[in-house]
């Protein structure tokens, strides 16, 4: 067994205490947990997982753990990994390879430690699992059966691999499943983001003028919760529909040229780079204040900052400013990093619940499926989203209608 690196193991019984909090409010993910626990339905298989290592995602290492996997967990991003959480897995008798910030060299060795593990499946967030698997760690797929992608970037890539015919085993694109995107992306950006930005600033939301860039599902999610918190929202697109469903969801929507004249709190939520640069922020407010929650740290351009800055200091502890030459000052959260999980604990638990559930039985499904599947991007069958539904409705206490046959047959339904 292939030691763990993790920071301070004596920080496990505060990671405990964390896992068993979100633990609670997680039925849906126990309920499916207790079924392949009791069939111990990946005995015998190695699991690796690159996520934001916080109490949710641990907790999903656990219940694969307890289904019979060798469970092995590296972190997603170098901000986003919680120590204490780390330690407890490692006490669990999990494997597990991060830090919070960690260098890039770490990050890359964290993930390539992961992959010595030669795992059967993979669960990666962002592609950085997939992209070594098909770069230099060509090696350590010698087991895989496949994969599952947590995050709409890591599927854009995933099927940037499948359109060059160069993916090498099928992956499951767990965000593209009803129960992930129009939960997680949209409501869990929306509450995450809004959580980071305020307990990093202390400042309010109500009052300004807030600018959102994207308006795919976290952009309706993030505008929507800042428009409840009392904000102004502006909406900058690229698509022309999104741009007219902003408006008429009752927002402004201009061009970031425009908008950065005028802004108080930036978002970027695209998935796109270079989507706030040197031209708009030279023309921001004095104490403006910029986060990212995309995916890459790649949506505010920090090098043209950083080149345009004649001053640069901590404003507060995560937020850092930058003095420009008209004397404005400009302020970045966590280093431009996704400021849900960078500035924050990331998603609510009741939502990490849908998302997980759709993981565990991604990964179930490719188990069941792998002979039968291609080297292609894979969505999961819509019966398992009405699955994961169904226990999650019950578990909130709701119940609903159901078709007669009579009326299935009005609705041409098999
Ligand atoms: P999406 O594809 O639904 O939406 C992205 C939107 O951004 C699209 O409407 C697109 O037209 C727009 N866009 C692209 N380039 C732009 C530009 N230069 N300027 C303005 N708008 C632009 O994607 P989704 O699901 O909303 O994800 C967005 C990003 O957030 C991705 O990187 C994703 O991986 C990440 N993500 C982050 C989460 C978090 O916890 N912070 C959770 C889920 C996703």
């Amino acid at each position: 067994m292939m030691e763990s690196m993790i920071r301070d193991f004596s920080l496990a019984s505060k990671g405990h205490e964390k896992i068993s909090w979100v633990d609670h409010y997680m039925p849906t993910l126990n309920a499916i947990g207790s079924m392949l626990k009791e069939k111990q339905t990946f005995k015998g298989k190695t699991i690796a997982i690159s996520v934001h290592l916080e109490a949710k995602t641990a907790y999903l290492a656990k219940v694969l753990h307890r289904a019979g996997a060798h469970v092995v967990v590296t972190g997603s991003n170098p901000l986003s990994t919680q120590d204490d959480v780390a330690a407890a897995l490692v006490d669990d008798g999990l494997t597990v390879y991060s830090w919070y910030n960690a260098t890039n060299d770490e990050y890359f060795t964290f993930l390539n430690k992961a992959l010595d593990h030669h795992p059967d499946i993979i669960i990666d967030d962002g592609g950085d699992l997939v992209h070594l698997l098909h770069t230099t760690r060509a090696d350590a797929r010698e087991n895989i059966i496949g994969g599952t992608e947590e995050t709409t970037t890591g599927v854009n890539r995933l099927r940037g691999l499948d359109k060059g015919g160069a993916l090498q085993f099928p992956m499951i694109a767990a965000n593209d499943s009803y129960c992930k995107y129009l939960f997680d992306n949209r409501y869990g950006t929306g509450q995450s983001t809004w959580d980071g930005i305020m307990r990093t600033t202390n400042l309010t939301v109500v009052g300004k003028r807030v600018v959102v860039a994207g308006y795919g599902w976290c952009g309706r999610g993030c505008a929507m919760r800042a428009k409840g918190l009392g904000a102004h929202v502006i909406v900058t697109e690229v698509d022309p529909i999104k741009a007219i469903e902003a408006v008429f969801d009752g927002f402004e929507v201009m061009t970031m040229e425009e908008a950065a004249k005028i802004g108080d709190i930036f978002v970027t939520l695209t998935g796109c780079e270079n989507v706030i640069r040197g031209e708009h922020m030279k023309n921001m407010k004095d104490g403006a204040v910029m986060a990212n929650a995309g995916h890459f740290d790649v949506e505010i351009n920090k090098k043209e900052l950083e080149q345009m800055t004649v001053g640069h200091f901590e404003a507060r502890h995560n937020i850092e400013g930058y003095t420009l030459p008209n004397g404005h000052i400009i302020n970045l959260i966590a280093e431009g990093r996704l400021v849900n999980l960078a500035a924050g604990d990331g998603h609510p638990a009741e939502i990490m619940d849908l998302s997980f559930a759709v993981q565990a039985m991604a990964a179930k499904y490719l188990l069941e499926h792998y002979q039968k599947l291609e080297n292609h991007v894979y969505v999961l069958p819509h019966t398992i989203d009405t699955e994961i539904a169904n226990i999650k409705l019950a578990s909130m206490g709701y119940q609903i209608d159901s078709l007669t046959d009579k009326q299935r047959a009005y609705l041409n339904l098999d």
